[in-house]
């Protein structure tokens, strides 16, 4: 007969409980807040720093709705729990026009090409089409259909979304969109 596993020491057990002070800077601007520690980075964006416009679709890592990036890499704000960011550099949607009369080439791209629809998905999409550029600045049609695999949109088919992306790519590089 096994023994039952000893009882970890309770000061070693961490407390789903108590709240944790957690620090991070969303959007440029630096945030201290209690988190309780189950809860999730999408949660936290939405619920204690009230951005809203990140989106919770599945909430379980399948639709990326909730896409941010996080130290420069996009993720799925679901999946990643709020205290994890301890010390990170969020960026979600409210962050991404460079002021606020001025759109990023994305959106004004997204807008002339008719890219969105319902919207729901369209948070996300940008933030891992800027993801994307930010590390290849000069996609192919394949590598954007690739790097946006994780984003569902109900609503487009895809193609206007693809085309919005190159676009934008071409004027980001400075080249006629
Ligand atoms: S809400 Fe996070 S991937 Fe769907
Ligand atoms: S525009 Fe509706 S889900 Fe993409």
């Amino acid at each position: 007969m096994m023994n039952p596993s000893p009882n970890p020491s309770p000061s070693l057990t961490p407390s789903l409980t108590q709240t944790m002070a957690v620090a991070m800077t969303i959007n440029g601007e630096p945030r201290q807040l209690l988190l309780d520690p189950w809860r999730s980075l999408l949660d936290v964006l939405r619920n204690e720093a009230g951005l809203t416009g990140t989106k919770k679709g599945c909430d379980v890592g399948d639709c990326g709705a909730c896409t941010v990036i996080m130290d420069g890499v996009p993720v799925n704000a679901c999946l990643v729990l709020g205290v994890e960011a301890q010390g990170s550099v969020i960026q979600t949607i409210e962050g991404l026009q460079p002021s606020p009369d001025t759109l990023h080439p994305l959106q004004h791209s997204f807008m002339q090409h008719g890219a969105a629809q319902c919207g729901f998905c369209t948070p996300g999409i940008l933030m891992m089409a800027k993801a994307l550029l930010d590390e290849n600045p000069a996609p192919s049609e394949q590598e954007i259909r690739f790097g946006l695999a994780g984003n569902i949109c109900r609503c487009t088919g895809y193609t206007k979304i693809i085309d919005a992306v190159s676009a934008a790519a071409r004027q980001l590089r400075g080249e006629a969109a």
